[in-house]
């Protein structure tokens, strides 16, 4: 068993890093994670992807190049990574909702499939890029429905255009590890699987939390669908620090390469109301909420990680425990609420989560 490993703020203090879809929820938490610990950041997305983002409230553009253009464009992606002649490469870009891959299937896959794929050729062609992690999700497996979490050697599938998109991500990145990244010396391709992430400044379309958040804002009652699904809540900070912890571990060893669970302890995979009744005890008054009984697509109703191998291999432990994540995400849109400046706030929580759990 690897001992507890850290996000090491040495190995990333002037560290070239491109990261993809920084101005997403994901990616905008781990811009100002990676401007606070020192990195050179360069990003690359197709837009500002909700009015309010958090890339916007908490200035993340500030602290880092922003390259504009389509991860569906190979010319586009191969200029921004020649660019900036990355060591580090995190991938995140992506269409990231079940709902709208109904309606947009086509540009799902080509953005989540092919984005990758044009990504993975830029890398391949850039010299000193050592370190590749592509962020897929927790979905990208076959869904069973069964009571055990995931483990990272379970069939890829997917009932959905957007998890198949993710399943099929991660068979195009177990191809390029072995057909074009299998040189030791050269770059070290991983991938890494998480699950719904809450936290402060997610204003995503048909979201749980932005949901709760927006109705608290606008003095309305949430419908709710699907309050019995289950699902591996976790504070966004946990994978972001499982993403680097991972690269660092790339950069060390070539056995890293490989796909990772990152996902939280067995007893934080919550039933969808029970999240949102324990927001209403930590905003009481503001969050109400109702069962939104539908018809609505298929989404699946179990869905759990096994971390074992991350917490085992590399030493990785989810940082901020459920609890703290709600209070966490509930403080961050009083803040907002207040007006306060949102920059200060998240890289404050920031400190504060990843203190707690280092
Ligand atoms: N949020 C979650 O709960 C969750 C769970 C599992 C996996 N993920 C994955 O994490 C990553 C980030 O998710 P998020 O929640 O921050 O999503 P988001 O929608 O907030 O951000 C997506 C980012 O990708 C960019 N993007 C989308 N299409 C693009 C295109 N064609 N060209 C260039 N850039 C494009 C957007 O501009 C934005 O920067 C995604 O790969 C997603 O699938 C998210």
């Amino acid at each position: 068993m690897s001992p507890h490993a850290a996000v090491e703020p040495a190995f990333w203090d002037g560290r070239r890093v491109l990261l993809t879809g920084h101005t997403g929820f994901k990616g905008a938490w781990l811009a100002l994670w990676l401007q606070s610990l020192g990195a050179r950041v360069t990003g690359f997305a197709d837009c500002v992807p909700t009015d309010p983002s958090l890339y916007e409230l908490a200035r993340v553009a500030e602290g880092m190049e922003s390259v504009t253009g389509d991860i569906r464009d190979p010319e586009a992606v191969a200029a921004a990574t020649a660019g900036c002649e990355p060591e580090v490469i995190i991938h995140m870009a992506a269409q990231p909702m079940v709902r709208r891959s109904f309606v947009e299937p086509r540009a799902t896959y080509e953005t989540n499939v092919m984005g990758t794929v044009n990504l993975l050729e830029a890398a391949r062609t850039v010299p000193g890029v050592r370190a590749i992690v592509n962020v897929t999700s927790d979905k990208c497996y076959e869904n069973r429905e069964w009571d055990w979490g995931y483990r990272e050697n379970e069939a890829m599938g997917g009932h959905d255009p957007y998890s198949s998109s993710k399943g099929a991500a991660e068979i195009v990145t177990s191809a390029y590890r072995r057909s074009f990244f299998a040189d030791p010396d050269g770059p070290r391709l991983a991938s890494g699987r998480a699950g719904n992430v809450i936290g402060g400044g997610d204003w995503g379309e048909d979201r749980l939390v932005p949901d709760v958040m927006r109705a608290v804002l606008a003095g309305e009652s949430v419908r709710v669908r699907n309050p019995n699904a289950i699902r591996p809540w976790q504070h966004v900070i946990n994978p972001l620090s499982g993403y680097l912890v991972l690269a660092q571990a790339l950069w060390e060893d070539p056995a890293a390469a490989d796909g990772w669970n990152f996902g939280p302890a067995d007893e934080e995979a919550q039933p969808v109301g029970a999240l949102v009744e324990r927001l209403a005890e930590l905003w009481p008054e503001r969050v109400r909420w109702t069962v939104d009984d539908g018809p609505h697509p298929h989404e699946a109703h179990y869905l759990k990680l096994d971390s074992s191998k991350a917490r085992g291999r590399l030493g990785w432990r989810p940082m901020a425990p459920l609890d703290a994540a709600l209070a966490a995400t509930a403080d961050w849109y009083r803040e907002y609420e207040s007006g306060a400046d949102m920059r200060q706030v998240t890289l404050d929580q920031l400190a504060a989560l990843s203190a707690a759990g280092a």
